[in-house]
């Protein structure tokens, strides 16, 4: 197959780049050449901005393309965009939603595509829009639309998340044996999944009828608490890691801007249900070890100094030290308990 991935050097797009050659696919990206990483030599690219709308349309519209794989939409605009370049020349057009859609509140567990749409953050009003879009396309004119809704997915591309926030400090925290933060009681469960599995999934459902007009969760199926992931971390760098566990509307009292997100995401669990996909897609089958995929992420981002100096910011500090000089509750219990 002739396939178009817009985007292709970032975090999962790579790992569907890497599938698409598994597959001995001609693969052509399109991107504006700014990402740190370069795309494979051998790679055919289009050099260009897709929000620059006429010469993204004109350029990527003058060919056929078996399949297109849309990485970079965020909104209405970006799709009608795509919808414009594509629709007669595309075979299979697989765009790139997010599970932020669903929520706050993130109100159950294993929670299918039919949950409702409650995404408030501008990210996700804009992915449901862009979702809204693309399945109107296919009821009114066949678009060939399948869309996936991915969950927190890590790789090379982008720092290793936490709890906490999205940058990579706790990793410096880490090996400098310093105790990092974990927000509540640290078993808010998440799914993680690794990009070259993500990846996998995006070319295998390439040339699938039945998946056109069909949105499709893309999660590992096995979730595990933030504690846990963040033991991944530690057990690959090999240190033990300390946690110090803190609530969540502390944080928050403590600083609203920097903590505001737990709010919209990362504060709550969230596992979604993979079965849809795992129905129509058993190539789909997560198996890269997490030990595996975090320590490509934290060589990623050693490689290119994505992880920040944590003495240069005692902010975490000195929440914990606050904390820690808390009465423990364990001693509150017994003062109670000798009365
Ligand atoms: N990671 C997650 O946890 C997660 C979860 C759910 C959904 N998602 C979705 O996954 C997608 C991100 O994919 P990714 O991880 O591969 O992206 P990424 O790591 O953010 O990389 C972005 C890619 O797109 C290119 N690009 C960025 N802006 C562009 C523009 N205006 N025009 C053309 N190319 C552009 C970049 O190359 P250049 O800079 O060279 O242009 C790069 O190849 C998003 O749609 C996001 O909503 C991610």
């Amino acid at each position: 197959m002739k396939v178009l991935v817009i985007g292709g050097t970032g975090n999962i797009s790579r790992g569907i780049v890497a599938a698409l050659q598994a597959r001995n696919h001609e693969v052509v990206l399109f991107n504006r050449g700014q990402h740190v990483d370069v795309p494979p030599e051998d790679m055919r690219v289009i050099y260009g901005d897709r929000r620059q709308r006429v010469h993204f349309e004109a350029k990527v519209g003058a060919e056929e393309w078996d399949a297109v794989i849309d990485m970079i939409s965020f909104n209405a605009e970006d799709t009608a965009s795509a919808i414009r370049a594509f629709q007669g020349r595309v075979g299979h057009f697989v765009h790139c939603s997010t599970v932020m859609t669903y929520g706050p509140p993130f109100d159950g567990i294993n929670l299918p595509e039919t949950a409702p749409l409650n995404g408030t953050s501008d990210y996700a009003l804009g992915k449901i829009a862009a979702d809204n879009l693309l399945l109107e396309a296919h009821a009114r004119d066949g678009f060939p639309v399948t869309i996936f809704k991915p969950s927190y997915t890590h790789g090379p591309g982008i720092p290793l998340h936490r709890q906490l926030g999205c940058g990579g400090v706790w990793i410096d925290r880490l090996r400098k044996a310093k105790p990092i933060i974990s927000v509540g009681d640290g078993t808010n469960y998440f799914q993680f999944l690794a990009s070259r599995d993500a990846g996998v999934a995006f070319a295998a459902v390439l040339g699938k009828s039945e998946c056109f007009g069909e949105i499709y969760n893309l999660v590992h199926p096995q979730p595990r608490t933030w504690d846990e992931w963040q033991e991944v971390a530690a057990a690959v760098l090999g240190v033990s890691a300390e946690f110090v566990h803190v609530a969540q509307d502390t944080l928050i009292g403590i600083d609203t801007q920097r903590y505001i997100h737990l709010l919209d995401n990362f504060g709550h669990t969230q596992i979604y249900s993979g079965a849809k996909l795992a129905a129509v897609l058993p190539e789909f089958d997560p198996q890269t070890p997490v030990t595996e995929s975090v320590a490509e992420n934290i060589a990623w981002m050693d490689k290119h100094n994505r992880v920040p100096n944590s003495d240069e910011d005692d902010g975490e500090d000195r929440i914990i030290e606050s904390i820690q000089s808390l009465p423990l509750a364990t001693n509150l219990w017994r003062a109670f308990g000798e009365r």
